[in-house]
């Protein structure tokens, strides 16, 4: 009876979370015309109000004051001590992909104050390279067997075998190794390690525990002497991509970043208040970002910091954004607008990209520039389409 009627109770809850999160959803706004006017904080203007004007004040002054109001307000700290990192091959067939590649599966720990983190990565390096090679890590926010090492499934949102074509090698890691994405276990991972993170305000939770899972994949890659260290993209997808920009801020080791479909708290400018909001995201996912961040619910205006200065800490690294037509919720104008209030960092160091003021249409891609971006026609989705892009822009920026 007690066992029935906490069932009922934990359901009703369950209808009740549904219900508000289908209300927020359907609150959202959708109408261009309905933007709030806001201005952006300048993102070269020091906190002391200082105007930056060269690339030794930006990476001295600028930048790193732009991390630390991220890591404050935001995405939490990113500690970066760990006491050792060891690496064991689980299983390697230089003959996968009918010889086109050499599939290793490495078991990556991390161990701190004797508690272990452990990093299943797949990794297919192309066989007809020579020398190191650059590669795509994604941060895998989806079932494992998107990425099967076994390829008895494939899918388009880690098409390896098109990767391995175009001479790059591909590599992945699930999310859930880093800290499971749930409300209440989200704790069980990369937090086990730097347990003061848990009770500090500002600490790091699910989003920033992802990004720094990529990081350590980072350092395993400066071991293996197949794959150029110096060469990798991190690429994720939705809050996946919300992880891979903030693994780009904070860890200058990415030679590129690309963030798919990534919205809120991600490329989207949040003063626009358009799709998803913070209140949502903070409400809904509690476990996603620091306890801090909860002080901008519904104050947008008041945050520090917008979207379009976190895309101006990857400078000068190329960095590539996307969208769906179809994916309002993830603001697409808000996305293409915080690249455009970036260029002018990368403007210091000499790069100018080609963005227009406005977006392009639907299916033009930009890729001819430090900037990339394009709005591909659909749902919200990594797709092959997606993937052809990111080729074709590393193509212009890490091969040369
Ligand atoms: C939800 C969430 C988004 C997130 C998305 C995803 O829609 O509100 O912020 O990007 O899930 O990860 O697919």
């Amino acid at each position: 009876m007690l066992f029935l009627s906490r069932f009922a109770f934990s359901f009703f809850l369950f209808l009740v979370l549904i219900q508000v999160q289908a209300q927020n959803a359907a609150q959202a706004n959708y109408d261009e015309s309905k933007v709030p006017p806001y201005t952006l904080p300048d993102v070269l203007k020091t906190t002391k109000s200082k105007k930056v004007q060269t690339k030794t004040e930006w990476e001295t002054i600028r930048r790193p004051e732009i991390i630390k109001l991220f890591e404050e307000n935001v995405y939490g700290q990113m500690p970066k001590s760990y006491d050792r990192l060891t690496y064991s091959i689980k299983n390697k067939n230089a003959d996968a992909m009918a010889g086109k590649a050499t599939l290793k599966e490495v078991t990556i720990e991390v161990v701190k104050n004797n508690n272990p983190v452990k990093i299943n990565l797949v990794l297919f390096v192309p066989n007809r390279q020579k020398g190191p090679v650059p590669v795509f890590l994604l941060i895998n926010n989806r079932g494992k067997d998107n990425t099967d090492p076994t390829r008895a499934k494939k899918s388009d949102f880690w098409p390896a075998e098109m990767v391995i074509d175009s001479g790059y090698a591909i590599a992945a890691f699930h999310v859930s190794d880093l800290a499971p994405d749930d409300t209440a276990t989200y704790v069980n991972g990369v937090l086990q390690l730097y347990p003061e993170q848990l009770t500090a305000n500002d600490g790091m939770k699910a989003i920033g525990a992802w990004a720094w899972g990529a990081c350590r994949v980072l350092d395993y890659f400066e071991k293996d002497t197949t794959i150029d260290a110096k060469k990798v993209a991190v690429v994720g997808h939705s809050r996946g991509g919300k992880a891979s920009l903030w693994a780009a801020a904070e860890d200058q080791r990415f030679a590129m970043c690309m963030t798919n479909c990534s919205g809120n708290t991600g490329a989207a400018l949040a003063r626009r208040q358009f799709g998803e909001r913070i209140n949502r995201i903070n409400t809904v996912f509690p476990h996603w970002f620091a306890t801090n961040y909860k002080k901008f619910n519904h104050k947008e205006n008041v945050l520090p910091v917008d979207q379009h200065m976190l895309i101006a800490a990857i400078a000068p690294r190329p960095l590539y954004a996307t969208n769906a037509s179809k994916d309002l919720w993830a603001d697409p104008t808000g996305t293409y607008l915080a690249l455009k209030n970036a260029e002018k960092v990368y403007g210091l160091y000499g790069l100018t990209s080609n963005l227009n003021a406005n977006p392009p249409a639907i299916n033009q891609p930009i890729i001819n520039s430090i900037l990339g971006y394009h709005n591909r026609e659909g749902e919200h989705n990594l797709t092959a389409y997606d993937w052809s892009n990111f080729i074709k822009f590393a193509n212009v920026h890490l091969k040369k």
